[in-house]
């Protein structure tokens, strides 16, 4: 049996569309999905949260007033929580237009939608489940979507698939529920608590504001759940000269709303 992660080889470090290629298109749309696949990107980030009726949506707020027209097309359901709102009512939302006129029209994507045209693209997925305080169950629901979408099969938990959180309890859920799945934990513990993170993470992935060599080295140094060393994807960062200052100090992953700036950086382009 041929390796099917090979055809997806990742470049050193690794660069992630952070919202898809979110300096270009509106996040967490397809659009910026597609967008990160002309520029030849990989790796795409989302954040996944739940409607009323639970339907998983990719989405970064908790309300949809900053990326969508809700304000207008619903002027009576204030604060516009995401978990207030049903799918059809969301599906109606233009997702697009607050980032320009040329995306009129975007729509927030479920879950669904979002997998297939990831796949369409033969790209990797690092997905952030977002605020699960707020979404009782969502990994066990998120992990029964990458199911039915075919992504938890051996090519993608290979090399295809990680799932993040803020939430270490949400982390350690998705690793209980599904071991095989590699999982990001999204902060800086100290070197003390990375011992006890390393049972149920396979990634520390901290703001490239809190990082230094020594950091990554001490990550380096445990053993995740897989096997392998720990490894750190590193957010958000839009520069040539920050990418090149953080891969210099060894990081794995760089997670950016500008992918062709940081992967031409890092090639010396
Ligand atoms: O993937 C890292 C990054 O997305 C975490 O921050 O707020 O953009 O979800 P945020
Ligand atoms: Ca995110």
């Amino acid at each position: 049996i041929s390796d099917a992660s090979a055809d997806v080889a990742d470049e050193r470090p690794s660069v992630i569309a952070h919202r898809g290629a979110s300096a270009y298109a509106p996040e967490n749309t397809l659009a910026a999905v597609d967008k990160a696949a002309e520029l030849g990107i990989r790796w795409v980030e989302n954040d996944v949260q739940r409607t009323k009726d639970g339907e998983l949506v990719v989405i970064h707020d908790d309300n949809l007033k900053r990326t969508t027209d809700v304000e207008e097309i619903f002027p009576e359901r204030a604060p516009w929580k995401v978990k207030d709102f049903t799918a059809a009512e969301i599906a109606r939302l233009d997702a697009g237009s607050w980032f320009g006129p040329a995306y009129a029209g975007a729509r927030v994507p479920t879950l669904e939608q979002y997998m297939d045209r990831v796949e369409g693209h033969h790209q990797k997925l690092l997905l952030e489940i977002k605020n699960p305080d707020l979404y009782p169950g969502i990994e066990r629901q998120t992990l029964k979507v990458l199911s039915n979408e075919g992504w938890l099969d051996r090519q993608h938990v290979a090399g295809r698939l990680i799932v993040q959180s803020f939430s270490a309890a949400s982390v350690r859920t998705v690793h209980d529920l599904k071991p095989a799945v590699k999982t990001g934990f999204l902060g800086t513990p100290s070197v003390a608590e990375l011992a006890g993170y390393a049972a149920f993470t396979d990634q520390i992935n901290p703001s490239y504001r809190s990082l230094s060599m020594g950091y990554v080295a001490s990550v380096h140094a445990f053993t995740g759940p897989h096997g392998r060393p720990l490894e750190v994807f590193t957010w958000t960062l839009n520069d040539a000269d920050t990418a090149r200052r953080v891969a210099g100090y060894g990081v794995d992953g760089i997670i950016t709303n500008t992918p062709d700036v940081v992967r031409d950086a890092l090639s010396g382009a």
